[in-house]
């Protein structure tokens, strides 16, 4: 027998480019207070219930500030006060999990217990923004993934035995006492063969599990929870998006990018055999189901839609052909806002060290998704092409669903082009206004040679891999000036950084 793990390939060996490119940060052209107040980027726009003032959108950040518990804390609520200070027309809060299982520092909404800590956040945002700004919510699901184990540890606890292993060892030393041998004689003999053996021995999944951690897929149809997702999702997102409503958001953004399950099923490479997987139909019926499911319990007063991907950017994955055939499926559902991003997968990660878990914007596909001056083409509005196919798209078929459009977007000039072009309805920045939560506002008022520039080099998506409390580099120069409240600025548990930016005494609305 040939054991059938004798050639491992990780799409990760296709490694980020070698050439590393600086690019320059483009002409800003800030605009007049005037020219500001004319400009479709401040403009009013209708997201179906919910009318936004300007069409300036703060896409989802996780900041690793909620407890350990999925709690919100004094530091949550102060980071987004101070995305509102600059009065975004729409800012969405973090990745927030629907199910009531621990998941680390990341934002919960599973169970009513998040409520009072969700209105408090709420409260925040509609008061430092003047009611202005529209707060919508993330919501996610997520797989299991474990940390990458110790070989040792891995084959005497983790791998399922089963009879190819103990003929892959058997071939391999040439000895036929394996035939006979204990499991346990067989687990320690496998490891003790060494890599070169593992190699031969396992699969392509179990050595991917050595080699990365265990992660499962949504088309692990051998496991009962995964087999159910059809069964349990669409409850779990129209309770998380009810609790939404009740704790005051505005919208919900149903989380279909990335490396996470909703974007798995859309994924070209879910395969699942009952109707969730294989074509295009069945791969976008659980979203659709989904979002109906949410649709039929909150009231027509929630915005609700969600953020998928242009193009997975995996070997495999699904193309811009695929989103545009979601998009046209999820405007003509009713949704009231499609929000574009691209990349994120777990495929291509690198691989993390012994006792980390894999990071899903590591690899080419990550850069995608947060592109940085340090790559082959420019990083500054490369999705624009794939959003305007999308939102085309969604026309033709006769729908004027807004499509919000991201992806190194930090200029007056990038944005109003992309709007009056017809690339996207919003505009969202995410780094941009990490940067400098007040540079909407800065640039309404005439003030963009104010604006603290992203200078993409990605110190923030770092601290975000490490699951380390999110900060900008930029900020530190100003260590020393208060807090908005007026306090010392708080600092990181490392007590090197600030938690939030300076204040912009020149900002006032
Ligand atoms: C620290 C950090 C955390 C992020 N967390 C999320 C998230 O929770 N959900 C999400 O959809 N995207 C997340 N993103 C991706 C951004 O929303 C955005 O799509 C990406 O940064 C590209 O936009 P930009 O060039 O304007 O930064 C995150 C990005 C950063 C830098
Ligand atoms: S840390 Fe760097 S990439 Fe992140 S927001 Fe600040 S300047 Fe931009």
């Amino acid at each position: 027998m040939i054991p059938h793990g004798a050639l491992h390939f990780h799409p990760n060996t296709a490694n980020r480019p070698a050439t590393i490119m600086v690019h320059e940060l483009p002409d800003p052209h800030w605009p007049t207070r005037e020219a500001a107040a004319q400009s479709r980027l401040f403009s009013p726009v209708e997201l179906g219930p919910v009318r936004a003032s300007t069409r300036s959108w703060v896409p989802a950040m996780v900041p690793w500030r909620a407890t350990e518990e999925g709690e919100v804390t004094q530091d949550v609520v102060d980071w987004y006060g101070r995305f509102a200070d600059g009065r975004p027309g729409v800012l969405v809060v973090e990745a927030t999990g629907i199910r009531d299982i621990p998941s680390g520092p990341l934002l919960r909404i599973g169970h009513d217990r998040f409520l009072p800590g969700l209105r408090r956040l709420v409260d925040e945002v509609r008061r430092r923004s003047g009611g202005e700004t529209r707060l919508f919510i993330q919501l996610i699901d997520f797989l299991s993934i474990r940390r990458r184990p110790e070989p040792e540890k891995y084959f005497r606890r983790f791998l399922q035995l089963h009879p190819a292993h103990r003929e892959g060892l058997r071939v391999w030393t040439q000895d036929d006492r394996w035939a006979k041998a204990s499991d346990d004689e067989v687990r320690e003999g496998i490891w003790r063969a060494g890599e070169s053996a593992w190699s031969a021995i396992l699969d392509d999944r179990e050595w991917e599990d050595l080699q990365f951690g265990a992660r499962q897929r949504v088309w692990d149809m051998h496991v009962p929870e995964i087999a159910e997702l059809p069964a349990v999702l669409p409850t779990l997102f129209a309770q998380a998006a009810q609790r939404a409503e009740s704790a005051g958001f505005d919208g919900v953004e149903l989380h279909y990018a990335h490396a996470y399950t909703m974007a798995s099923f859309l994924s070209r490479q879910n395969d699942r055999p009952d109707g969730y997987g294989g074509l295009p139909e069945a791969r976008v019926r659980l979203p659709l189901e989904v979002y109906e499911r949410v649709r039929d319990v909150v009231s027509p007063k929630l915005a609700v839609g969600c953020r998928f991907l242009s193009d997975e950017v995996i070997q495999g994955g699904s193309r811009i052909e695929d989103a545009c055939f979601y998009a046209e499926a999820f405007a003509q559902a009713g949704m009231d806002f499609l929000s574009v991003s691209k990349g994120g997968k777990f495929e291509d990660a690198k691989q993390p060290k012994v006792g980390e878990a894999a990071y899903p914007y590591t690899g080419p596909s990550g850069l995608e998704c947060m592109p940085t001056v340090r790559m082959e083409s420019t990083p500054f509005g490369r999705n624009l092409p794939l959003v305007r196919q999308i939102r085309d798209r969604v026309h033709a078929a006769g729908c004027a669903t807004p499509v919000v459009g991201a992806g190194g977007i930090a200029t007056f000039a990038q944005a109003e082009a992309a709007l009056v072009a017809g690339d996207c309805d919003l505009v969202g920045a995410a780094r941009q206004s990490l940067a400098d939560p007040d540079w909407w506002l800065k640039m309404r008022n005439g003030r963009g040679e104010a604006v603290r520039r992203c200078i993409f080099t990605n110190y923030c998506e770092g601290l975000d891999q490490k699951h380390k409390q999110v900060t900008c580099q930029l900020w530190d120069r100003e260590f020393e000036r208060p807090d908005p409240g007026g306090g010392e600025p708080k600092r990181s548990h490392d007590g090197k950084r600030r938690l939030v930016p300076a204040p912009d005494e020149g900002s006032k609305p």
